[in-house]
């Protein structure tokens, strides 16, 4: 297997331990089974998520000493807007402080209730924002999706026919926006293909339904696209990047991903009218345009961390990376989706696990292992994160129960992962012991945040 060899050497360093097993333990007890409340000075190897958690060059913190604090028309807001535009093409920008601020804001212009928004798989907090709206958010993705096992080389795309039925069954007026989640977070951090964007941008046209992307892992998307589609191999990350945004009408991005930052996002927008009426909330819910929620730093940061993600020295790591623990854990027999994602492994948990049921949170049982076992603090993408109750109080459950490795960015080395998959290892030799779990309390929205936990025996 070839070592993927970090293409940067380390400047600074911040320590890490693995605490004993009893006072993680404790922890466990003390956070409800919640993950997300065991503090991360508990946590040895943290996979939680590749959001925010990323290593800054020392050429971006350089840039944060340049930032303009200006109120208004910052420079360092000239700098970001000239990077953005260069990368997407789209002539307007507006910062925001990050991923799900620039949802609200759109989806607060465009969807009202009733409306249906289709994705390839919706993110949690793109499905949130529009449903709090009172809107549908409804999968298209195609079906290859579902199937842990299905090798495809672009599972993230969109189903062009169940995007026709939807367009048939509700009719635009009720769809006001099309979305394609790039790479495809909740379907395995999956790639859609330049044709199925191209595709869906023509539906999208001839029924004048405005279509964006969630951006997130726009340079990830693009190199999967030079690696894998034909005729793309010749091509740059900036020309792919810049052919796929030339085929939508804006983005929402969280610079949290692949803008390398700790904190960002922008909407990108080609309409002036929709941009002005966009600009007018963000003033009421973010800050002036030329910084929404950001200090100028920040932008100048992100206008930094955007040059240097699509790099191919870069990615090609990135990608490498994240492969190399999806083959460590194949290797062992641990079953995991494939192919592997652009920014995470993740576990097929039902198969790891079959013993426990879906009402019992199967993905939950595993992240738990993972803390028990090394400290290591991973994500449940299943039923705690995604079964919700219908009104006659049937359970309906997602297809797939997940455990998502997220590997931050520039972050941990080999080893570190060479740490993790020994873990798992570990896990699987005694996953018949791992017991299920049952909810204790929980609040009506994103519930896996706040959610605490029982451990069943
Ligand atoms: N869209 C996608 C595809 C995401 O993965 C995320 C965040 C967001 C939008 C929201 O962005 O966090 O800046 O508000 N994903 C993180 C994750 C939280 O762990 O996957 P945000």
């Amino acid at each position: 297997m070839n070592i993927p060899v970090e293409p940067f050497k380390i400047k600074m360093v911040e320590p890490i331990q693995l605490l004993p097993r009893e006072e993680r333990e404790r922890w466990l007890r003390e956070a409800g089974f919640n993950l997300f409340k065991i503090p991360a000075e508990a946590v040895f190897i943290d996979l939680l998520t590749d959001s925010g958690t990323s290593a800054m060059s020392d050429r971006q913190w350089a840039a944060l000493m340049q930032g303009d604090e200006a109120y208004a028309q910052s420079r360092s807001f000239f700098r970001f807007q000239e990077v953005v535009q260069s990368i997407t093409g789209l002539p307007h920008v507006i910062p925001a402080h990050q991923g799900r601020a620039a949802e609200n804001i759109l989806f607060s212009v465009l969807v009202k209730p009733g409306d249906v928004v289709p994705n390839n798989i919706h993110f949690d907090t793109t499905r949130a924002n529009i449903e709090y709206l009172g809107a549908t958010a409804l999968d298209c993705v195609i079906d290859e999706a579902y199937d842990p096992y299905r090798e495809h080389p672009f599972k993230g795309n969109m189903d062009i026919h169940k995007l026709q039925q939807a367009i048939r069954t509700y009719g635009r007026e009720r769809i006001p926006l099309v979305m394609l989640t790039i790479t495809n977070n909740s379907g395995g951090g999956q790639p859609v293909s330049m044709e199925n964007i191209r595709q869906v941008s023509q539906l999208c046209r001839e029924h004048r339904i405005p279509f964006f992307f969630d951006a997130a892992r726009f340079a990830e998307n693009s190199f999967f696209i030079q690696q894998r589609e034909p005729g793309y191999q010749n091509k740059s990350i900036a020309d792919i990047a810049r052919e796929m945004f030339s085929y939508v009408d804006g983005c929402t991005m969280s610079a949290k991903k692949d803008a390398l930052v700790n904190i960002g996002g922008f909407l990108a927008l080609r309409d002036d009218e929709l941009a002005q009426k966009v600009k007018d909330l963000l003033i009421l819910k973010e800050g002036f345009p030329t910084y929404g929620g950001l200090a100028g730093r920040d932008l100048e940061a992100m206008a930094a961390g955007l040059q240097e993600v699509v790099q191919e020295s870069y990615l090609s790591h990135r990608v490498a990376q994240v492969a190399y623990l999806g083959q460590l854990l194949q290797e062992k027999g641990i079953p995991v989706v494939k192919p592997f994602g652009g920014h995470a492994i993740y576990v097929d948990a039902r198969a790891l696990v079959p013993h426990i049921p879906q009402e019992q949170f199967p993905g939950q049982a595993i992240v738990v292992a993972l803390y028990r076992e090394g400290g290591i603090r991973a994500v449940e993408i299943g039923s705690l994160m995604f079964a919700r109750q219908t009104e006659a109080g049937n359970w309906e459950f997602p297809r797939m129960e997940l455990v998502r490795l997220a590997i931050p960015r520039r972050v941990y080395t080999v080893s570190h992962l060479q740490f993790v998959a020994q873990t798992l290892g570990t896990i699987q030799q005694r996953a018949a012991d791992l017991k299920g779990f049952r909810i204790r309390s929980a609040p009506p929205f994103l519930r896996h945040f706040t959610v605490e936990l029982e451990e069943l025996q």
